[in-house]
């Protein structure tokens, strides 16, 4: 499949682009993968700019997999745009949009599941069960099938970050992750394919996230290492803006992502919050962020 007018190479079938990557490594070219869901945006854009410096190909999925949804989260109304898409994608000098359909991804007889255990006991997992095991069965696809040296991940999805960092490690997937900060808009908040479901007045509220990490940053810089504490000080302040709704406030261990009682040298504080129907969720490693 060829858009017109596009030089950016699309291909929607599995065997196609196996194929396509074979080629590309037997000729000793390096491949890049930025997995994406689509209705790109610049922080999708800041990705593949870094997978473009480390690799001589880039690859790019846009795939929204239906796998890693809830049954009552939002996967038939994920926003989707893929002529935008295409365009961004190009502006960017992505070489490949490998864009497959639900059926390419999940023929019929599909049933193998990849699975992180701990890791995934904590944070989104507690409330998106099943969620992981969607994201890592798809990825482990998506390198299979799109053969990356190099993958790019963004550090907003801190714990999507982790998770596949350690099956990549345990399954001895020869494929190094980069991770890549979080990208915000100029106000603070992270930006996310979802932020485009708030509403006007909900905006403002959006922003207690990445508030209430500044919060707690501070807090610890003036010497605070009771997580309680910093957790209820967020807490107060996020719910003192109308329509927000706390899924977790988690301060933790930035490896294990393991709850901590007090704070150490580098600390991990993640949230979600639900911002009218909205699930937004943003992160900060406070103290050593090495
Ligand atoms: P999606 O939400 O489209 O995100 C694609 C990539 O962009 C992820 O690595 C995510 O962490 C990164 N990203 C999104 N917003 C970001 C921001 N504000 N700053 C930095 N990086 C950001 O994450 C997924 O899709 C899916 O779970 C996927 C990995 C594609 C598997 O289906």
């Amino acid at each position: 499949m060829k858009t017109r007018g596009f030089a950016v190479e699309v291909i929607d079938k599995v065997n196609k682009m196996q194929d396509r990557a074979e080629v590309l490594r037997t000729a000793g070219k390096s491949i890049a993968l930025v997995p994406t869901m689509g209705y790109l945006h610049e922080a999708h854009l800041e990705l593949m700019r870094v997978g473009k410096r480390h690799a001589d190909v880039l690859v790019i999925s846009i795939f929204v997999n239906p796998t890693q949804f809830g049954p009552s989260e939002d996967f038939e109304r994920y926003p989707r745009d893929p002529e935008g898409d295409l365009r961004k994608a190009k502006s960017v000098g992505v070489d490949i949009v490998f864009m497959p359909t639900v059926e390419e991804m999940y023929p019929e007889g599909f049933q193998t599941t990849v699975s992180v255990a701990r890791l995934t006991k904590h944070l989104c997992g507690l409330s998106r069960p099943g969620h992981f095991d969607g994201v890592c069965t798809v990825v482990a696809k998506l390198f299979n099938i799109t053969k990356p040296h190099i993958a790019i991940f963004g550090q907003k999805d801190y714990q999507q970050l982790a998770v596949i960092s350690r099956m990549v490690m345990d399954l001895n997937m020869d494929i190094q992750i980069i991770g890549v900060p979080t990208v915000r808009e100029p106000d603070g908040l992270a930006m996310s394919s979802r932020n485009a479901y708030l509403s006007e007045d909900e905006r403002p509220s959006a922003l207690s996230l990445k508030r209430s990490l500044d919060l707690a940053e501070e807090m610890f810089k003036q010497g605070q290492r009771s997580a309680k504490v910093i957790k209820e000080e967020m807490v107060r302040f996020i719910e003192s803006h109308p329509f927000t709704e706390i899924d977790y406030v988690s301060i933790c261990d930035p490896v294990t992502l393991e709850e901590i009682d007090t704070l150490g040298e580098s600390n991990l504080v993640a949230l979600a919050v639900r911002v009218g129907n909205t699930r937004l969720i943003d992160n900060k490693v406070i103290g050593n962020t090495e």
